[in-house]
């Protein structure tokens, strides 16, 4: 069975598709990239799948469960997680107290009041912050830290939530070249124990972490493949023409 799965879905502003009539499988353990121009419907899909947005038609399912009909709060208690571009970080707070607030924010608040100094919270925030490269900043007030330090942070936290699910839009939006491939790094390690959908521009991010990209336009499906057949593929060059592109 897929992890997620959208039939038919459709999202309509009036007469406007924003989505239309769009089918999206994505299975455990993939990484998938969302590509598409300006408008093409990107950000509308995933708010359609975390519940900020409702569907006008469509399943969405997550392990078989249609989920389109739950609020934003109760699709997140099944574990889907979203890194936001805005960040939502405590600057007065320490890395590793930005860290704890979020595992706490875990499904059984009860049991994690106690539980983040235990083992499996403390397993959990060291395995993280090796991951992210803020190992040596635990104890730095977040406000200090860098544009793309504070981007590894906000996906540590989505990370501390255990999230079956984890959607990223435009994670490296702002970064230096050193921070993107950084980045890509991160990104690659989670690939196989994590399910995630990125939405990213730069195609040279794109070509180090993609399996299989999704380019969607006017709200529908305009093709699915490796970064070789994207590249290739004449719609996908012919939708990109006149813009800045697919590099
Ligand atoms: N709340 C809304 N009301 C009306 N139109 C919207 C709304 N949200 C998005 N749209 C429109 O839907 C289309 C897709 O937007 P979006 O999902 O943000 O695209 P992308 O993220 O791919 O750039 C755009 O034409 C946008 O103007
Ligand atoms: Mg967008």
């Amino acid at each position: 069975m897929s992890l997620l799965e959208l039939r038919n879905v459709s999202k309509r502003y009036g007469d406007f598709a924003a989505i239309d009539g769009l089918d999206l499988t994505i299975n455990k353990g993939e990484l998938r990239c969302l590509l598409g121009p300006n408008g093409a419907g990107k950000t509308t899909c995933m708010d359609l799948i975390v519940g900020r947005q409702r569907v006008s038609e469509g399943t969405v399912r997550l392990m078989g469960t249609d989920i389109a009909a739950l609020s934003e709060h109760q699709i997140a208690r099944k574990g889907v997680g979203r890194k936001f571009q805005i960040p939502s970080v405590f600057k007065e707070l320490t890395v590793r107290q930005n860290l704890e607030v979020a595992f706490n924010r875990n499904k059984d608040p009860f049991l994690n009041m106690l539980s983040f100094k235990n083992f499996k919270g403390m397993k959990r925030y060291d395995e993280i912050t090796d991951l992210i490269g803020l190992k040596d900043r635990s104890n730095t007030v977040s406000g200090l830290l860098s544009h793309g330090e504070t981007q590894w942070l906000e996906i540590g936290l989505v990370l501390m939530q255990d999230p079956v699910l984890l959607l990223m839009d435009e994670p490296t939006a702002g970064m230096t070249e050193q921070e993107t491939y950084k980045t890509s790094q991160i990104f690659n390690t989670l690939k196989g124990s994590h399910t995630l959908v990125v939405v990213e521009h730069d195609m040279s991010f794109v070509r180090e972490i993609a399996d299989v990209i999704t380019v969607m336009h006017m709200g529908k499906l305009l093709a699915e493949g490796t970064i070789t057949e994207i590249e290739n593929n004449p719609q996908v060059r012919n939708v990109y023409l006149g813009t800045e592109g697919i590099h």
